[in-house]
């Protein structure tokens, strides 16, 4: 199966730089047709490309996969994979260079595969389940800090839900332990920071798999901890995620979920 992953991975590094570029280019050459799906959701007549390339590269290379994107929808199987052609996409329609692919493969609820690229800076995110994290080559590791006072953590909040109490709650708490926050619209590039130790920790209200797949495997490879995202049918449903360094893991999530010990908001 380990022969099976390294393949996974070489294909899926290969489909994200590719669709990077891509994505790349359209944004600095063209018009950008920008739609709304719902409340601070957008989509643009470029997520769709690319997301339609990355379908069709699996749909060549790997015919018995299943595939979930954002963009087109899908339904999940024993081995999916779980597909981000934009994520930051509010970003890109502003024109601020962040922004980042995200390709995930997930075998019988277990993520195994993680790639993100952010073509802007040319930073290449992989991983594979118990292969290490590796930006470019270089093996990552998620930072060692043990203290809130000096911990970053960056937010994800999914408009598409009603704002949760809960999760203002925890934001709340948070500030009062003495955390210092980012909120910078890409979750996929937040749990890329967690994982090569810029930043502490990440906190999603509810994100979709194909936000969170890819950023998952990175993280914990790179000896960070998250929560159980694949719970509850995580993979079709979506679920609330913590990611951090493990010095603040258990710390963070009673914070973050003092009033739901199962992790839900
Ligand atoms: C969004 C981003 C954002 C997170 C949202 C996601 P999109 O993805 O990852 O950081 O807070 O929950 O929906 O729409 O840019 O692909
Ligand atoms: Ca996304
Ligand atoms: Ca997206």
């Amino acid at each position: 199966m380990n022969g099976d992953n390294d393949a996974r991975l070489t294909f899926a590094v290969g489909m994200a730089r590719r669709v990077g570029a891509l994505i790349r280019e359209r944004r600095v050459k063209s018009d950008i047709d920008v739609r709304f799906k719902g409340p601070q959701d957008y989509v643009t007549e470029i997520d769709e490309e690319a997301e339609r390339v990355i379908r069709q590269c699996i749909s060549t290379a790997y015919p018995d996969d299943a595939v979930l994107g954002e963009e087109l929808g899908g339904t999940a199987s024993d081995a999916t994979w779980v597909i981000d052609p934009i994520d930051g996409t509010s970003n890109f329609v502003r024109g601020i260079p962040h922004y980042a692919v995200s390709i995930g493969f997930v075998r019988d609820g277990v993520p195994l595969i993680g790639v993100i690229y952010d073509p802007e800076l040319d930073l290449l995110y992989s991983a594979q389940h118990g292969g290490g994290a590796f930006c470019n080559g270089h093996r990552m590791s998620a930072a060692a800090n043990a203290g809130l006072e000096s911990a970053m953590i960056e937010m994800g909040c999914w408009r598409r839900r009603p704002p949760a109490t809960n999760f203002s709650d925890a934001i709340g708490r948070m500030v009062h332990a003495g955390l210092d926050f980012r909120w910078r619209g890409s979750a996929a590039l937040a749990l890329a920071d967690v994982a090569r130790g810029m930043s502490d920790a990440f906190f999603g209200l509810h994100l979709n798999s194909w936000d969170a797949a890819a950023g998952i495997v990175i993280v914990r490879e790179a000896g960070g901890q998250t929560t159980d995202f694949f719970a509850n049918d995580g993979l079709c449903r979506g679920n609330a995620l913590l990611a951090s360094g493990p010095g603040v893991f258990s710390e963070l999530s009673a914070i973050a979920f003092s009033q739901s010990p199962t992790g839900d908001l």
